[in-house]
């Protein structure tokens, strides 16, 4: 009874096993056969209960049906298995079809200018140096000429991180640090990196922004010197027609100190909003280097003579590409980063 039920379970098995056509219904199969809970286990659970003497033949039938089951199922996993490589192998990559476009960053503006700028200054002979942005107030402040309790410190509003430490309110402190680093060779270095002021953030004030400085230090500067590179600088930056001007100001570390103006590009030069109704743009401050902070540096007042600048590269991105907030240089927004290419 139990062998004619092997007989018939074999038989199906087979035939169904050709009706299956694909890997799914393969699995399938070996779980309704062959499975822990498939039929042939539960025909092989029937046996112990068989007399004694019909058992070794029970059980020697039974596992040749499962040899034989597990056999076919194994050709027919092969058959699969090979088909599937073979699929495979024919699919065509249609390599005419467009690719997907890969999106390309691009430069922030305050690094494009900021790479203008070097371009400027580079063939005039300005090498970078970099400063550090956490200065002490020695640096940033005392051999620049401002002791404590100096009024001028008042133009820098600043972030203290204690008492002698600081954020630099300016790139100015990278003077000292060149001139300590080359003396007592001549120097002529641009300073570029981040400021941080402790202001109110609005339209025309960020709490950090860059500046970059330019130093140059030797026997026979004069403010000629002085005028004829940042006359040359404007008209690279701003175009050739620019007219510019230089006003007297004040800064501790220059004697004399100037401001530059070009004229205002929105009007022409004749007056408006941006310019205030003067017809003129500020764009930077500059002066021959105060003797004490030449001593500061270690070079000796009598001998030699330094001339520097600083400017803003956001004010002058403003300026050349008519951005009227300060803000949107580091809030992040594409819309406004995209317009840079
Ligand atoms: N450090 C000045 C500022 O932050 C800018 C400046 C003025 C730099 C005159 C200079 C200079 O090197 O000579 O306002």
């Amino acid at each position: 009874m139990l062998l004619e039920d092997l007989r018939i379970l074999q038989q199906r098995a087979e035939n169904t096993l050709d009706d299956s056509d694909s890997p799914e219904e393969l699995e399938n199969w070996k779980i309704k056969y062959l499975g822990r809970k498939g039929e042939l286990t539960h025909i092989l659970r029937g046996i112990g209960s068989l007399p004694k003497e019909e058992r070794s033949s029970a059980g020697k039938v039974s596992n040749q049906v499962k040899v034989a089951l597990e056999k076919i199922y194994e050709e027919k996993k092969r058959y699969f298995d090979e088909k599937q490589y073979h699929d495979k192998m024919m699919e065509r990559i249609d390599i005419t079809l467009p690719g997907h476009p890969i999106y390309q960053g691009k430069l922030h503006p305050s690094t494009r200018i900021l790479r203008q700028i070097y371009s400027i200054f580079a063939p005039m002979g300005f090498q970078i140096f970099d400063g550090p942005e956490v200065e002490t107030d020695l640096y940033n402040f005392e051999l620049l000429n401002m002791p404590p309790h100096h009024p001028a410190r008042d133009m820098w509003d600043t972030f203290y991180i204690n008492k002698k430490t600081l954020l630099r309110t300016h790139t100015s402190p990278g003077q000292i640090h060149a001139m300590k680093y080359f003396c007592p060779d001549p120097i002529r270095v641009i300073l570029p990196g981040k400021c941080y002021r402790y202001e109110a953030i609005t339209a025309r004030s960020e709490i950090m922004f860059h500046q970059i400085e330019g130093l140059a230090v030797g026997k026979s500067l004069t403010m000629a010197d002085l005028k004829g590179i940042l006359v040359e600088f404007a008209h690279q930056m701003f175009g050739d027609g620019r007219k510019t001007r230089f006003r007297c100001s004040y800064f501790p570390f220059t004697e004399p100190s100037v401001e530059m103006d070009i004229d205002c590009m929105i009007c022409k030069g004749k007056g408006c909003q941006i310019c205030k109704r003067t017809g003129w743009l500020e764009i930077l401050g500059a002066g021959i280097v105060h003797p004490q902070v030449l001593k500061n540096g270690g070079y000796d007042p009598r001998v030699y003579c330094g001339l520097a600048f600083g400017m803003g590269p956001e004010r002058i991105a403003m300026l050349k590409y008519g951005i009227d907030d300060i803000r949107h240089f580091f809030s992040n927004d594409l819309r406004f980063l995209e317009q840079f290419c």
